[in-house]
């Protein structure tokens, strides 16, 4: 099948839920963390609270560099939102938190520029509720109907053998979307958060969350790996391209046949 919403060169990670406080910037930011390690990775902030960019401010110098930029205000030349998610950006992955509650015309721009759906939930059941009618929402986009990307949940702040993370995990197996994480509830994120670190750069960091980071990695690296590739050819294809037609043009008219019909 054609990709109307195209993969793009870059790989973009959308971490959403309409609920606030369920852990998207958590998760954006660690995320970030741990692909800087070997990527260049850039955070699209689409929160006006800005919390993605605020942490990187705290980020020490001595760790690998990560790239903001800012979804929430119009640029200078009042370039929208579109614009910046559209345009190539020089990194080898994008990582987009968004704000609680975005409206419907800004969920459908990030859907539809995203390979890879991520949805932190809390065990509540307040929040199960608010995340059931997310979800249903999110799948009925205009832009993941028409390119339905993978879309994994991962349970944050949970402490284990509690009665609410049975009805959480109950509730998401009803709903057939994977849980490819879950994080436990540790001050390590909060920490983490207030050095400007993802939890598996601390000094003392722990097994347990750097094993909940590593199933999500996991996860994304295995579902990018799988996609198809966009239909659009890269710069360096471009360019290659032009050079051989550039060649072709320069050579005599008859081995060229399209010339030939062109000119009856
Ligand atoms: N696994 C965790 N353990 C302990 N605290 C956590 C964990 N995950 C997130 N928190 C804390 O919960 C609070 C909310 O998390 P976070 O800011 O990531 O949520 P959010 O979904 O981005 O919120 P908002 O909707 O306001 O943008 C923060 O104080 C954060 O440090
Ligand atoms: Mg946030």
């Amino acid at each position: 099948m054609t990709r109307q919403y195209h993969r793009k060169k870059t790989p973009r990670i959308l971490v959403t839920n309409a609920k606030g406080g369920s852990g998207k910037t958590t998760l954006a930011t660690n995320l970030a963390a741990h692909y800087a390690q070997t990527q260049d990775v850039t955070i699209m902030d689409f929160d006006s609270q800005q919390s993605s960019t605020s942490w990187l401010t705290l980020r020490p110098n001595n760790l690998r560099a990560i790239d903001i930029q800012s979804g929430f205000k119009p640029n200078h030349l009042n370039q929208t939102r579109s614009w910046q998610l559209r345009s190539s950006i020089e990194t080898d992955l994008i990582i987009l938190d968004t704000p609680a509650a975005m409206p419907n015309f800004a969920l459908e721009e990030v859907v539809s520029c995203s390979d890879i759906i991520l949805i932190p939930v809390l065990p509540s059941m307040i929040d199960i509720k608010a995340v059931e009618q997310f979800i249903y929402h999110l799948l009925q986009t205009r832009a993941y109907r028409q390119n339905p990307v993978p879309v994994g949940v991962i349970a944050n702040r949970v402490r284990r053998n509690t009665k609410i993370f049975a009805t959480l995990s109950a509730f998401l197996k009803e709903l057939g979307l994977p849980v490819i994480s879950v994080i436990r509830d540790t001050q390590q994120f909060i920490k983490a958060y207030e050095q400007g670190m993802g939890v598996s750069e601390l000094d003392r960091k722990s097994p347990s969350d750097n094993r909940s980071m590593h199933l999500i990695t996991d996860w994304i690296d295995t579902h990018l790996n799988q996609f198809p590739e966009t239909n659009q050819p890269s710069t360096e294809e471009i360019k290659a391209f032009r050079a051989e037609s550039q060649e072709t043009r320069s050579k005599p008219s008859e081995n060229r046949p399209s010339e030939i019909i062109a000119s009856r």
